[in-house]
């Protein structure tokens, strides 16, 4: 399959064990058909908790469905997904979501049940180096994964910068549970959103076998009061930083703008040609970015619109309800996808 998408630094195994086998929920969905001890079809969902309305659930992420290309036609995949979907309702997982390309949106929605969010995903773009955006300047042989880990490696801690009022903005290395107490408050603000409490965000973003972050904070008179992630990426010779994931005190409302700047001259420092963040219209951050001098349009996968589906399981309608109203609040970022 070209496994994993993203870029590692570790072996595909190790990042397999981290998606896998580290999530922080404790249990696994996976399910393997194999043949003289030899795996030929993988199903997998990734378990998170999912706040809805005012609901905590769980929910898992269908991801990386494969069959052996000398085993395909046979059903395979069909009988490792209803295997991976018994393990499901041992784990009383309450939905089912996604953010499927073309074919299998199509798949999900006329044979599954899936129901479409109806969710619009902008992606907001700036542009840092306007020269050499646009003349798609090249990099040569440059190996993809060992070029951004020997930058990652080079690029100091740094201190804490103080932009005045007490506030000040600096990488962080570890999320314990003052960022518990920043999900309990910035979740408020939303209907729809993985509940990025301490363990899932040092899952996602603290271990290199998940890949290379740089989370950055803003802290008020020490008390932390914004985070925003960050995760660099080179792709067809130009180098982008995408902000993955960011979460702010709605009563600390300069959080988010002043990462939006620490984020830019980060990326200036980093030789970044373009920043790229990715969320639904109407997100209260979108404002922000805007007005930072980002453009938005409308985030694509291939050739359609970016979709957000969801399934509710155990015979219930009150979240897939939730989700389809009118006017849901979500908050829904690239980490949340296994895209990155
Ligand atoms: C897609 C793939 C996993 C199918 O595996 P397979 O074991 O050969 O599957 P089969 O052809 O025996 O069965 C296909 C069944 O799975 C379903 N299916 C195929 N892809 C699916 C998907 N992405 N989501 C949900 N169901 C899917 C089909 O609808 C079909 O169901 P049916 O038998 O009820 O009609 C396999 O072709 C593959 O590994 N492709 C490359 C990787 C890939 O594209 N993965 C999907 C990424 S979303």
């Amino acid at each position: 399959m070209g496994w994993p998408a993203t870029d590692v630094s570790v072996s595909p195994l190790d990042h397999w064990r981290w998606k896998f086998l580290s999530n922080p929920l404790g249990f696994h969905l996976v399910c393997v058909a194999e043949i003289d001890g030899a795996v030929i079809s993988h199903s997998a969902s990734i378990p998170v908790r999912m706040k809805v309305g005012d609901r905590t659930v769980v929910a898992s992420q269908g991801v990386d469905l494969c069959t052996d290309p000398a085993f395909r036609g046979a059903g395979l995949i069909g009988r490792t997904m209803v295997c991976r979907n018994a393990m499901k309702d041992q784990h009383d997982v309450r939905l089912d979501f996604g953010f499927p390309n073309q074919a299998s949106y199509r798949l999900s929605l006329g044979k599954q049940g899936f129901h479409d969010l109806g969710i619009t995903m902008l992606q907001h773009r700036y542009i840092i180096d306007e020269e050499q955006f646009f003349k798609k300047v090249r990099f040569g042989p440059i190996k993809r994964i060992g070029y951004s880990t020997y930058i990652m490696l080079k690029r100091p801690l740094g201190p804490r910068v103080d932009v005045g009022g007490g506030i000040t903005l600096g990488r962080e290395r570890e999320m314990g549970e003052e960022f518990d107490n920043l999900y309990a408050k910035a979740s408020e603000a939303f209907d729809m959103m993985i509940v990025r409490d301490s363990g899932f965000l040092t899952w996602r973003y603290g271990d290199h076998r998940g890949g290379d972050f740089i989370v950055r904070t803003a802290r008020d008179n020490g008390r932390l009061v914004g985070y925003m992630v960050h995760r660099e990426e080179v792709k067809d010779g130009s180098r982008f930083l995408n902000i993955v994931d960011a979460l702010a005190d709605p009563a600390a409302p300069d959080a988010i703008p002043l990462l939006l700047l620490d984020c830019i001259s980060m990326a200036k420092g980093m030789e970044i040609e373009t920043v790229l963040c990715c969320l639904p219209e109407a997100h209260p951050y979108g404002k922000h970015l805007a007005e930072a001098g980002f453009l938005s349009q409308v985030r694509m996968t291939g050739n359609q619109e970016m979709k957000v589906i969801a399934l509710e399981r155990g015979g219930t309608t009150d979240l897939i309800n939730r989700l389809t109203g009118r006017g849901l609040r979500a908050h829904i970022m690239l980490g949340d996808t296994d895209w990155v």
